[in-house]
């Protein structure tokens, strides 16, 4: 018998559907699917048929609930160091040219709750359930959560979840700017994708600059975020998408973007 595949990939329009394949274990994230998740994201990121990407979990119990702990127990520093050494699926989202989104659709916690607030927008189904539970098991979270979720949430709030372990609903984390919107889980993938394919009907090349732009605010002064947004609108300028752009505005029909 072939094992199952840990992350599925299913092209739905311009936009890849990445699943979190392990259910029995909450989707957790174990050494076999953070490097099946980077050789999928690798591969999206050049895939031209691929604009927008959602991430989901498997099954109705768990997007992604954390690191696999089973492989903490007997871990030495150095192992663990070599493993946080490796390219992260954290850093592979963030740098994706391609927006990601990810479709919540159960328990984030630790890992998954980084995995989340590593991608570009959060939809979360009415029943999914956040936290950074690490303080529970003597640790920190390792996957950006210290430093991402305050720059999205803010420092109080931030500290609040991850010094308590506290889950939230998904309303709650609605109400902290945690998601951006929280629907019924039978329509969760849909609005996903339903999203995904509205930013993929733009141009990639605008989108893509956009995308980088954005997320330097979460990090460079005020005038370096302003000098690299000039930049990347003069290369907006460059591209066959902006000739096209304008040229459809003025003719009065919807823009055919190539993504060049
Ligand atoms: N790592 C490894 N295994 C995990 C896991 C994780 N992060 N989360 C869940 N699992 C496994 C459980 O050990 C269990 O395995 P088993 O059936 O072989 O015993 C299986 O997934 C189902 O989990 P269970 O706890 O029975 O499901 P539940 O629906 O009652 O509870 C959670 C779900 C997510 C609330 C609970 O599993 C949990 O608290 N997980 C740990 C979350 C965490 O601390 N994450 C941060 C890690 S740094």
């Amino acid at each position: 018998m072939t094992e199952p595949e840990v992350v599925l990939v299913e092209q739905r329009g311009r936009v890849a559907l990445v699943t979190m394949n392990r259910p029995e274990k909450r989707n957790a994230l174990d050494g076999q699917m953070r490097c099946a998740f980077l050789g999928v994201m690798d591969r999206l990121r050049r895939d031209a048929n691929v604009r927008a990407i959602v991430i989901t979990g498997a099954g109705d119990k768990a997007f992604v609930a954390g690191a696999d702990i089973g492989e903490f127990e007997g871990r030495s520093p150095v192992d663990q160091y070599r493993v946080m050494k490796l390219p992260t699926i954290f850093d592979a989202i963030e740098q994706s040219p391609k927006p990601v989104i990810a479709a919540v659709n159960g328990f984030c916690l630790g890992g998954g709750m980084e995995l989340a607030l590593a991608c570009d927008i959060r939809i979360a189904s009415s029943n999914a359930k956040f936290g950074q539970p690490e303080v529970n098991l003597g640790i920190i979270p390792g996957g950006g959560g210290t430093q991402r979720l305050p720059r999205i949430i803010g420092l109080g709030r931030a500290l609040r979840l991850i010094l308590t372990g506290e889950m939230i609903t998904a309303e709650q984390a609605h109400t902290l700017g945690l998601v951006e919107d929280v629907v019924p889980p039978e329509v969760l993938i849909d609005r996903a994708v339903a999203l995904g394919e509205l930013i993929a009907s733009k141009s990639p090349v605008a989108v893509a600059a956009a995308k980088e732009a954005t997320r330097a605010a979460m990090s460079l002064p005020l005038d370096e975020g302003l000098r690299l947004e000039t930049a990347l609108f003069q290369l907006c300028f460059s591209s066959d998408d902006k000739a096209e752009g304008v040229r459809a505005f003025l003719e009065k029909r919807a823009a055919d973007f190539k993504g060049r």
